[in-house]
């Protein structure tokens, strides 16, 4: 059986690190230190990447937050667009290239001939880099401000040889459920520029105990699951979710004031220092709900996707607003994505593009 889900990227060495491992202030010290060093500029630790990004947010945009125009990837994750409109900015969604799931340089210029933006967020989706000399290119002329979302594509480097998140005005990170840097929880952003100087809040507040119960033992619950799923773990699952101990991975909201803990930040710096890499790889198909089943009837449990819908995850996107007419790539992209873990043998490999391409034909 292969998961998507239930912390598949751990072994169960890693998820018994994950729920014992001790930390102190001087590892929140080494973390910043790092990436004050790496991405040269100033580093806060929050709890989740969407705080970081508000915080980006207030901080490049000052009062004129306010209704400010914000360019956004069309094809997203939902806490993208909470954080934007938590600020009182406004979502731009821009559409994608399909094969890049990323917005271009001409996209983000034909935007700006009809709309003003004040920010742009370039997101790497799903660990492919975007074309980034051509959108700042774009930025600097327009005078936009650049924030690049690291949540799938730390550690990697764009195609003129820069490494992610040296170029625009913020980075953040979401170290996230299933990312490659992978603590549950935690996130970072780092001001650079004269950003660099800003006074702002240095966040202190650990989140509520019951959050942190579920951070520590979601590895180690996800692991008992996978290896007894077909006797007790499918109703271990299902009372953990009960009972409020697993919970879907884009719960919560920004939270400007909360961090991360110190355990969780030791982890992050162990894992950015051990070359991240995404877990998941992206695959258009038709007919997804039937390929879906196909997989799942044969032990493969790839419902958990980034993203199933153009903002995901599908259960949250008739909450924003979305207007498909627009930026009908993204939603097609939405609709049409499927993932792969990487950890498939060469074998099973050869059996789920069997599998997916029968049933893409057959449904
Ligand atoms: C590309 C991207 N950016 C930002 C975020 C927000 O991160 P968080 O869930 O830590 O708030 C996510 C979340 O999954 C994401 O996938």
């Amino acid at each position: 059986m292969k998961f998507l889900s239930y912390a598949y990227n751990f072994t169960f060495r890693q998820a018994w690190r994950h729920l014992t491992i001790r930390g102190r202030e001087c590892d929140r010290i080494a973390l910043t230190q790092y990436l004050d060093q790496t991405y040269a500029g100033k580093s806060y630790l929050y709890y989740n990447g969407r705080s970081a990004l508000a915080v980006a947010l207030k901080t490049l945009l000052g009062a004129k937050v306010q209704g400010a125009k914000i360019g956004v990837n069309a094809y997203t994750c939902y806490a993208v667009v909470q954080a934007v409109q938590e600020v009182g900015a406004q979502v731009v969604y821009l559409d994608i290239d399909p094969k890049t799931y990323n917005f271009t340089a001409q996209t983000l210029a034909q935007t700006l001939k009809k709309q003003r933006l004040a920010a742009v967020i370039v997101q790497n989706t799903l660990g492919v880099v975007s074309d980034i000399t051509g959108v700042e290119k774009v930025a600097k002329l327009a005078k936009l401000k650049i924030i690049e979302d690291l949540a799938h594509s730390v550690g990697l480097r764009y195609k003129d040889g820069r490494p992610v998140g040296t170029v625009g005005d913020a980075t953040f990170f979401s170290f996230g459920r299933g990312k490659p840097v992978d603590t549950e929880h935690g996130a970072a952003l780092v001001l650079r520029g004269d950003y660099a100087q800003a006074k702002i809040y240095v966040p202190t507040k650990l989140t509520s105990r019951q959050n942190r119960r579920r951070d520590r033992l979601y590895p180690i619950l996800g692991w008992k699951i996978r290896k007894t799923y077909r006797t007790i773990g499918r109703p271990l699952a299902w009372f953990c979710k009960a009972i409020g101990l697993l919970r879907g991975s884009v719960e919560g909201k920004p939270e400007p004031f909360v961090t991360m803990a110190n355990w969780q930040a030791r982890l992050v710096l162990e894992q950015l220092q051990n070359k991240p890499k995404l877990t998941r790889l992206p695959l258009l198909v038709k007919n997804r709900d039937a390929v879906l089943k196909a997989l799942a009837k044969h032990g493969y449990y790839f419902y958990e996707i980034w993203w199933d819908s153009a903002v995901s995850p599908r259960r949250l996107f008739s909450k924003v607003g979305y207007d498909q007419t627009k930026t009908p790539i993204a939603y097609q992209v939405g609709e049409r994505m499927l993932n792969l873990p990487t950890n498939l043998t060469a074998r099973e490999k050869r059996e789920v593009v069997k599998i997916i391409k029968e049933a893409s034909r057959g449904a």
